[in-house]
């Protein structure tokens, strides 16, 4: 029998997603018209002999509790949401709960990062895994000499062993890089352990430190995975697949492209297809069913449509995430945006952003994932997010900007942050 973890974080985490993280906890947030940890449920129920999901975070219980009763039902697996107290850190969480993760005697267990999106190779790794009689495997990838600085970068022994491992380093280490996606065996806890009570052993020095954390906080890169680096018994199983993290809004818009690309390959009837009594399609789209599209309106590619959003016609969105209740009024203009739930695009509106995509000159390249501001103090060029309940006037442009909720514009605004 196996297990996953996903690791959600709390309210605190998320704030480059911002206004978008506002309504909706981060991990909810519908990236192809599903939340974002939705994917790798799913992702998880297809894995034979996976029977329980295990979410830890540090969001209030009643934020999870519909979306969890949703996923047990649809995926017909044991889902559990998990509350730390206060954060505990990438590995703290998961010791804190060590038992629940125990019980049932998983013969191994996936742990993975909430706010990354991929095409996620579970199969390959539980395969590689028991081929190398690992203690944990790091789903790897290639990223850019200087990108690879974000991440946490391996170097390679024999056979996928991880020699060495550097979280974030300040100086180039490796190009290899750790997608926060992992394969545990059951001993790791032995690790997390050892740490735990060599933690709680410096504890008084910790209050001394003043750092604020709880003495029951582990890091899992910079505690266990640095420490297991070496033994012999961490390995990584380097994949081209796409894999992307999301940490800002710009990169929920290459989420939400990538997602629709593998339904295409995997489940196309979740796409949106030209028929008589359609609108115009173009490319990837992803339209809820209980959405309204006039046909003469023209989506795609790479657009996401909400429930019960009304379309009126002549509408153009293309490289958008449409949330939903929205209402896009007629001859809109919508691209490389967000539009908040429950907002009014009025007629003949332009609201436009800039693509944030990973440069395609450079093999391996991702996101930037850009602050809001750059060292000047200016905004970052980035896509256009219009948050929850906004209403946008008739004929006005809306360039580069992020709204924040129940705002109602009745100017043009460029480049701006509207508070
Ligand atoms: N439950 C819980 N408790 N989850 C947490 C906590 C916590 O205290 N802190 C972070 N997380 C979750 C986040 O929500 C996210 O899904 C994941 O753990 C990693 O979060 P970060 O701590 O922000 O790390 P990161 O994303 O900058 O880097 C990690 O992921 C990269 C790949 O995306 C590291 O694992 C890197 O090595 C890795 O390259």
């Amino acid at each position: 029998m196996l297990k996953a973890i996903i690791l959600i974080g709390g309210p605190l985490k998320g704030t480059r997603f911002r206004p978008l993280s506002l309504d909706i906890p981060k991990p909810l947030f519908p990236v192809a018209g599903l939340p974002m940890i939705q994917h790798h449920i799913e992702a998880c129920a297809k894995v034979p002999d996976l029977s329980e999901v295990l979410i830890i975070g540090a969001y209030p219980k009643n934020d999870l509790s519909q979306f969890v009763q949703q996923m047990s039902s649809t995926y017909g697996i044991v889902i559990r949401y998990l509350q730390e107290f206060t954060p505990l850190g990438t590995a703290g969480g998961m010791y804190h709960f060590r038992d629940q993760i125990r019980s049932g005697s998983p013969s191994y267990f996936f742990i993975m990062n909430g706010d990354v999106c991929a095409d996620f190779p579970l199969l390959e790794m539980v395969e590689f895994h028991k081929s190398k009689q690992a203690l944990l495997t790091i789903m790897a990838t290639e990223a850019t000499r200087q990108q690879s600085l974000n991440y946490g970068c391996m170097v390679l022994g024999k056979e996928g062993e991880v020699a060495h491992y550097v979280e974030k380093p300040s100086t180039f280490v490796s190009t290899l890089i750790n997608c926060g996606v992992y394969l545990a065996s059951l001993e790791i806890f032995q690790t997390m352990a050892d740490v735990f009570h060599a933690n709680q052993q410096q504890d008084h020095l910790m209050q001394l430190c003043g750092n604020g954390r709880d003495p029951a906080h582990i890091a899992f890169e910079r505690d266990i995975l640095t420490r297991l680096a070496g033994s012999g018994r961490l390995f990584a199983l380097p994949v081209l697949r796409w894999w992307s993290q999301v940490k800002t809004a710009g990169s929920a818009i290459y989420a939400n492209r990538h997602y629709l690309a593998l339904y295409k390959q995997k489940q196309p009837n979740r796409l949106a297809s030209m028929s008589n009594d359609s609108c115009n399609i173009i490319g990837d789209v992803y339209i809820h069913p209980s959405a309204t599209v006039h046909l003469t309106s023209m989506l795609g590619p790479n657009v996401s449509i909400g429930p019960n959003t009304i379309i009126e016609p002549g509408v153009r969105i293309r490289e958008s995430i449409v949330l939903a209740n929205t209402h896009i009024h007629a001859h809109s203009l919508i691209l490389h945006s967000i539009i908040g739930t429950g907002t009014s695009v009025g007629e003949w509106a332009r609201v436009e952003g800039t693509p944030c995509d990973p440069n395609p000159n450079k093999p391996f390249a991702k996101m930037e994932n850009l602050p809001l501001f750059n060292v000047n103090g200016k905004l970052n060029p980035s896509i256009t997010i219009l948050g929850t309940s906004v209403s946008l006037a008739a004929e006005k442009i809306l360039l580069n900007s992020i709204v924040l909720p129940h705002k109602e514009l009745t100017r043009n605004y460029k480049n701006e942050i509207i508070l």
